[in-house]
């Protein structure tokens, strides 16, 4: 991911964060509505989960320019999602729909451009937590 890449990512984050509330309430509220299977997974009450998922948000962004650094704790994450039941398939889902809120949210200053950086910045976190949910199972393989 090149420079200009990663800027456009932290400075459209930026845009979006001080609206973060707005952002995990608007993502899961329509994250549940399009794809109903999905809510028995996460717990009644969502007040924590919604903080945790925009901190994880926030710290990827913050990280981004070092993705090395992104590694253990992504991989980390990915394998704690293997036990709450995630699938590969699902990644692709929570991908657009929250690219989805944010072009929502963002309006004018939103771009195919941002769609496009988020979606490779989306991928990059997926595919290295479903790498730590495979280590995972195979370190747990018996
Ligand atoms: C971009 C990828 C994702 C990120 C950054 C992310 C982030 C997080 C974080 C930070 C947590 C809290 C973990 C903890 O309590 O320590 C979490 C929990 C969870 N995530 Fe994700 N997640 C992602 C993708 C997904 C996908 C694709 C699913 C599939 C539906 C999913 C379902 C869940 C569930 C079920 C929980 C646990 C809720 C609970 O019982 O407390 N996540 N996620």
């Amino acid at each position: 991911m090149d420079t200009q890449t990663t800027d456009r990512l932290q400075k459209s984050f930026k845009l979006l964060a001080p609206r973060g509330e707005e952002l995990v309430d608007r993502f899961y509220a329509h994250l549940f509505a399009e794809n109903p299977t999905l809510r028995p997974m996460f717990p009644k009450n969502m007040g924590d989960q919604k903080r945790k998922l925009l901190a994880s948000l926030a710290f990827v962004i913050q990280n981004i320019t070092q993705p090395e650094s992104l590694m253990k704790p992504l991989k980390g994450l990915g394998a704690i999602h293997a036990e709450f039941g995630t699938q590969a398939e699902h990644y692709p889902v929570v991908r657009d729909t929250l690219v989805g809120v944010m072009t929502e949210m963002a309006g004018e200053a939103w771009s195919e451009q941002l769609t496009e950086d988020w979606n490779e910045a989306i991928d990059l976190v997926s595919s290295v937590m479903l790498e730590g949910a495979k280590e995972h199972a195979a370190a747990h393989a018996s």
